[in-house]
């Protein structure tokens, strides 16, 4: 075995190394269309939707191959990014003992999902300015080689909207002993390059995207982890056997054929995004508004309740973010359309003057 795959063998867990996947019907025989098919008790009325769907969309797989120049084997979708962020959890960090690392303000999953798996979480929050900890990641690097199974963060940050600097990240990936998953589910409106150029040079780190965000897809449910082929592999022995139903598997290859329309929406986004960002800087209980990478703005305010149920009764809801970590009175805002944009600009400027 070569030294990646010892190193990814030894973080995984016992259990889920010595696992037999379920052997579905589809994965059992890849069949020819016309075969008369009585091995996996379906209905045999055709309706478009009799028969169960591939384990893995090999359409889905080869568009995504070809658009982010990453082989097959090192790519798995999952439904959604957060399935693939949950069976990260359940391959790699045994329940009870061993230990996770992620960076508030973050995605909200990465602290729900170790509740779910009874992972423990170790919160190194984010500096002023949100600069990475570097230190503390450190210093708990050596107070915890052993036990330290993955260190998540998304790049650009949610709800914050920056990118980290690729060196600081690089950093990380060279001290962290566990798996570092960098989540760019927003990366498609960002200014830096993915770390999936990248890949073939850290064994230990996942990338994981969406469909959700610039291709347009939230409600099929697509997600994806592009890493080493023993990663992958692993995630393959405890992923349900269809988890892409057969009507995401067919839309997303639909979709993804339209790239020419994606990009001309990611570019309306991007150019919306600065009009929006200098319109916001002009109001009067705008405090600040943070740079950002990805298809939203964090702002503060003066008073961040006030200014979410003002606009609220106006009919267009933000996100209040002022629990989070460093964001006290900060709205989050979707960048919508050049109409939606409108509205909102309007509705604080009659908040503005009244
Ligand atoms: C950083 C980040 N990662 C992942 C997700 C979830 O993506 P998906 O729809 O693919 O589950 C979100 C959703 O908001 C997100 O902000």
């Amino acid at each position: 075995m070569s030294v990646s795959v010892n190193e990814i063998q030894a973080l995984a867990r016992e259990n889920v190394k010595r696992l037999s996947p379920y052997s579905s019907a589809r994965d059992e025989f890849k069949g020819i269309q016309d075969h008369v098919f009585l091995d996996a008790n379906e209905s045999p009325y055709a309706n478009g939707f009799n028969r169960y769907p591939q384990p893995q969309p090999p359409q889905l797989l080869d568009q995504l191959s070809s658009i982010r120049k990453v082989a097959t084997e090192q790519i798995l979708i999952g439904n959604g990014s957060d399935e693939i962020l949950d069976l990260l959890y359940r391959a790699f960090c045994e329940p009870g003992k061993d230990s996770v690392v992620y960076m508030p303000p973050t995605y909200g999953m990465y602290k729900v999902l170790a509740g779910i798996n009874n992972v423990k979480a170790k919160e190194l929050p984010l500096q002023a300015g949100f600069r990475l900890p570097m230190q503390e990641i450190t210093r708990a690097v050596e107070e915890d080689p052993k036990g330290l199974k993955m260190l998540l963060f998304c790049s650009p940050n949610n709800p914050t909207g920056h990118s980290f600097p690729a060196k600081e990240i690089e950093k990380i990936l060279e001290v962290f002993p566990g798996l570092v998953v960098i989540d760019e589910a927003y990366i498609d409106f960002s200014s830096q390059a993915s770390w999936l150029e990248r890949l073939s040079e850290f064994p230990r780190l996942v990338v994981t995207q969406t469909f959700s965000k610039a291709w347009g897809m939230a409600g099929l449910r697509l997600g994806i982890a592009y890493a080493h082929p023993e990663i992958i592999s692993l995630l393959k022995r405890i992923k349900p056997p269809y988890n892409i139903d057969s009507l995401s598997q067919l839309q997303g290859s639909e979709q993804l054929e339209s790239w020419d329309e994606i990009q001309r929406q990611v570019s309306e986004v991007l150019q919306e995004r600065s009009v929006l960002a200098q319109a916001l800087a002009q109001f009067s209980f705008v405090e600040e508004v943070f740079p950002t990478d990805a298809n939203f703005l964090l702002i503060r305010v003066d008073d961040a309740q006030r200014r979410y149920d003002e606009l609220l009764a106006r009919g267009v809801v933000v996100r209040n973010r002022s629990k989070e970590h460093g964001c006290e009175n900060c709205l989050r805002i979707t960048v919508g359309t050049p109409s939606e944009n409108k509205q909102l600009l309007d509705m604080l400027n009659q908040m503005q003057s009244t």
